[in-house]
């Protein structure tokens, strides 16, 4: 099981979802007046707007989704420029070159996520936004590129998909850029098997995403409204048994971010004394998810070397998020005439290879996350894990 809200999925997803089965109501659409429409997906979507902090949330088919609607309802035009950082996961990049749009990569710094400064230097009179992608649950430093997009006027779209949860600076992630996309996969903090949201602080952005996600329709749809429609839209709708089953998950997620950030303390405090090593940047360190434990090596052998002992790989080795690994990025940003392939981030190359990737609520091999510990680990699995690392990091010197 992958990520922290499917380790959780009980009787209370069991019930939402039930509720539905029972309503016969399938779809987000119904009378708002006949009793037997359960509504899970407008009630999901306020939920979420409040938890979230913004007026404005809109319930997707995925991430991915979720994205492509952020970055079409800011305005962007094809040929514009999105900055995003060179590690993350494929669909920051894809959903910005399914809109014409050109992603320009960034280092990232030893937070893992964009470093302000490069993010400066590869804005051109064409860069039109900041991709803020918010990696492994640790929020961006978000008051640095508040800044640099205020000097340069740009729009901040948050790529939450893996910080749902997360805050920064008593903000949470999703409130703080232009408008923010999130997912519900498998891997994330809360779950619906796949589903995405979307969140946004001004109804001029809501409204198109709205139309944009159903074929051009607006929010409260009843029927088909020839003459109101407002674009061309796509379908991105959440159903409601993904509704059910997300809502469920929402009204968990206090707790299920309060566990990791337990677990990972106590994971963290067993390992912090180890030398030649330490952790990655926090930008907020109260504030970030605690879904994974990444240390960082002063040399790269050496984590190669602990990795392997540990039966894991680095960062700089795993399948997903690293650009130098994704040969259709590669491939794309070359017909884009942009840098790519190994070596084009020397920087990201050079933190991501003194990486390590231990879980806490995240298990996933793809992320170079096969070592560490589960949401549900008990204090003598969390001993064991710390114990073995230690060793790893003694016999590999
Ligand atoms: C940073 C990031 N962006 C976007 C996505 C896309 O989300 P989804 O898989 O729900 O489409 C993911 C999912 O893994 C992600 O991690």
């Amino acid at each position: 099981m992958p990520g922290p809200g499917s380790y959780w999925v009980g009787e209370e997803e069991k019930k939402q979802v039930l509720e539905v089965l029972a309503s016969g109501h399938l779809s987000r659409y119904g009378n708002l007046e006949d009793p037997k429409f359960t509504r899970k997906v407008f009630t999901l979507e306020e939920e979420f707007a409040r938890y979230v902090g913004v007026p404005y949330a809109l319930a997707t088919s995925s991430g991915t989704s979720a994205l492509l609607c952020c970055l079409l309802a800011a305005g962007l035009k094809p040929g514009d420029e999105v900055i995003v950082p060179a590690y993350t996961f494929v669909a920051t990049y894809s959903a910005a070159a399914f809109l014409g749009l050109v992603p320009i990569l960034c280092e990232i710094d030893e937070s893992l996520d964009l470093d302000p400064t490069d993010v400066e230097r590869r804005i051109t009179p064409k860069t039109r936004a900041i991709m803020a992608v918010h990696m492994l649950g640790n929020p961006c430093d978000m008051d640095a590129i508040l800044a640099i997009a205020t000097r340069h006027g740009l729009l901040v779209i948050e790529d939450a998909c893996q910080a749902a949860g997360a805050s920064y600076r008593g903000r949470k992630v999703g409130s703080i850029g232009d408008m923010a996309g999130f997912s519900l996969n498998v891997f994330k903090t809360i779950t619906a098997g796949d589903g995405g949201l979307v969140t946004a602080r001004t109804e001029a952005h809501y409204k198109t995403a709205f139309g944009f996600h159903d074929q051009g329709h607006s929010p409260l749809r009843a029927g088909v409204e020839v003459g109101r429609r407002c674009l061309l839209g796509l379908n991105f709708r959440m159903n409601e048994i993904t509704g059910a089953l997300a809502l469920a998950q929402l009204r968990k997620i206090d707790l299920i971010i309060a566990a990791l950030r337990e677990k990972k303390r106590k994971f963290k405090d067993q390992i912090a004394d180890i030398p030649g090593m330490h952790f990655r940047k926090l930008n907020d360190a109260s504030g970030e998810c605690g879904t994974l434990l990444t240390v960082l090596f002063d040399d790269a052998r050496r984590a190669a070397s602990v990795a392997g002992a540990l039966g894991t790989k680095t960062v700089a080795k795993s399948g997903w998020h690293v650009y130098a690994n994704m040969e259709h990025v590669n491939q794309y940003l070359k017909e884009q005439g942009q840098p790519c392939g190994k070596g084009a981030y020397p920087r990201t190359d050079d933190v991501l290879s003194r990486a390590i990737n231990l879980s806490v609520g995240v298990v996933d091999a793809g992320l170079g996350a096969a070592f560490g510990i589960n949401i549900n680990s008990t204090d003598a699995e969390i001993a064991l894990a710390a114990q073995r690392f230690r060793a790893a990091c003694k016999s590999q010197t």
